[in-house]
């Protein structure tokens, strides 16, 4: 099974809009700008804005209308897509137009598209930024993951699929900055859709002896890996972990990877949920509820996909990738709803529900991350269904430790176009996890279960700056929602901790 990226290039040609042969050209049109039309309108003697008229096109963020150029133009369609107010118009809503323009040129069957970057013509406008965030929305929304589909599948004729979107930008210094941004959103990409396919490779092959192998091929390029078995986890006494794997027939993995570049002032300790298959185990999940438990993963998906960004970015800080691979399966050698377990940094931990392991692994993984003595850590985890109920599928929810970091990634993640929300890491639910025979207990009393899920975490951080980010929503696409987030895993975190590392 081949690890699928990029199908197609974006191009920015000097070169007027009018004048590019592709099967479609697509160009924006605001909402309530009195004559959106006017230049396309003089090559078609003034049909356009008739039919504009007629179909109630106004120039709502979405909206599009599409006809034949019958040759009266290079391109063979022309699509004009609504852009929406001019006034609202942000990065966010480019990357919503990239995504919509995959569309369209998947349903009329484009193999090229000519345009210009939405809000290049705006006042004040981030001319990198906002191609950069075009490109993303191109770039993710060609995204499927078509690795498992067999002999039916492919006696069926391929889709003509989207190859090339060429960018039409007569400025030169826009040109440049455009070209800027793209490369900058291909790298991204590409990091984000690996991630993606990470999520979406089943359990049976997404083992914890595969995400050590996946790290393993991102050594070089100023990345190193250390691998842990079992043994060295245990000589460790990452024994928390090692009670949560103890039910599979997968041994778990430890993996560490780093990068240091030279002149580094600070360190920041990236962490990940790593359990390849979450059935609950003795605390079995219903089978609704284990239909998708191959994503839980995700968190870890997110940080190699990121490690893959950073060797081509390479920011200025450095930084450790931390998971624990694991698998959660019920099993005669199962951990039990009523053990102690005693994570790698002392604290003991009373097992009522097997169901909460991903807290359970993480004590460890971020026991271990506190001992590479970072300046920050920010771990990464489908933790909570709870989390779900709070904020729905879209947005993560966010709990720190630190105002100035949560800060730091809350811009991230408007920039990145990852929706995050932050939650209260409020001490007094701490009453929830208390245990009568151990230190803490891995399950609160019901209420609240992203915050005490997370003050749980907090027990395994010292005084380090700390963020955790609650994934559990947004890791995965069940429903399409944005073009730009395709069915399956979503990659969430890779666009979002790369913007933050870039900022230092
Ligand atoms: N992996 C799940 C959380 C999850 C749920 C992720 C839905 C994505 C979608 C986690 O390990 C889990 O099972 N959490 C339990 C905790 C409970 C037993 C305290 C939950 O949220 O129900
Ligand atoms: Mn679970
Ligand atoms: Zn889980």
């Amino acid at each position: 099974n081949s690890v699928r990226s990029l199908y197609m290039e974006i191009n920015v040609q000097r070169i007027d809009i009018f004048d590019v042969s592709a099967d479609l050209l697509v160009l924006g049109a605001y909402q309530g700008i009195s004559h959106p039309f006017d230049e396309i309108d003089r090559k078609f003697d003034g049909e356009i804005s008739k039919i504009a008229a007629r179909s109630g096109f106004d120039g709502k963020h979405g909206q599009t209308l599409l006809f034949p150029t019958f040759g009266k133009i290079s391109a063979k369609n022309v699509a004009i897509v609504g852009l929406g107010e001019r006034k609202s118009f942000t990065a966010d809503s480019a990357r919503k137009i990239g995504g919509l323009i995959v569309k369209i040129a998947k349903s009329h069957r484009a193999a090229t598209v000519a345009t210009a970057i939405p809000g290049f013509d705006l006042k004040g406008i981030d001319f990198r930024n906002t191609a950069q965030a075009f490109a993303e929305g191109v770039f993710l929304s060609a995204y499927r993951f078509h690795v498992y589909h067999g002999t039916l599948k492919k006696k069926e004729k391929p889709p003509r699929e989207l190859k090339s979107v060429i960018v039409c930008e007569r400025g030169a210094r826009q040109a440049v900055s455009a070209e800027q941004g793209i490369k900058q959103a291909e790298v991204l990409s590409r990091a984000t859709n690996y991630a993606r396919d990470l999520v979406n490779t089943p359990s049976s092959e997404m083992t914890p002896a595969r995400m050590a192998e996946e790290a393993k091929s991102l050594a070089g390029k100023g990345i190193r890996v250390k691998i842990m078995d079992a043994k060295e986890m245990e000589r460790r006494g990452m024994y928390a972990a090692l009670a949560v794997a103890r039910g599979s027939a997968h041994s778990p993995v430890g993996v560490h990877l780093s990068y240091h570049p030279t002149g580094a002032k600070k360190t920041v300790a990236i962490v990940g949920k790593a359990v390849t298959f979450d059935s609950g185990g003795l605390s079995l999940k219903p089978a609704k509820s284990m239909e998708s438990m191959k994503i839980d993963m995700a968190g870890a998906a997110s940080v190699l996909g990121l490690f893959r960004a950073i060797a081509e970015l390479r920011p200025s800080v450095a930084v450790h990738g931390i998971f624990l691979a694991v698998e959660n399966m019920p099993s005669g050698s199962a951990y039990r709803p009523g053990d102690v377990v005693r994570a790698m940094n002392g604290t003991t931990i009373e097992v009522l529900n097997t169901d909460a392991e991903g807290r359970v692994t993480l004590a460890d993984a971020l026991s271990y991350a506190q001992t590479l003595k970072p300046d920050m850590i920010v771990d990464l985890a489908t933790l909570t269904g709870a989390c779900v109920v709070a904020l729905g599928n879209d947005v993560a929810a966010l709990l720190a430790n630190d105002a100035k970091l949560s800060k730091r990634l809350m811009s991230a993640a408007t920039e990145s176009g990852e929706p995050l929300w932050e939650l209260p890491l409020y001490e007094q639910y701490n009453e929830q996890i208390k245990s009568k025979i151990a230190d803490i207990k891995n399950t609160g009393e019901g209420s609240a279960g992203t915050i005490t899920a997370a003050l749980f975490l907090k027990h395994f951080v010292d005084e380090t700056p700390w963020a955790h980010l609650d994934i559990a929503g947004p890791s995965y696409v069940e429903r399409e929602t944005r073009p730009d987030q395709p069915y399956g895993g979503s990659g969430y975190g890779v666009r979002l901790l790369a913007r933050f590392l870039q900022g230092f």
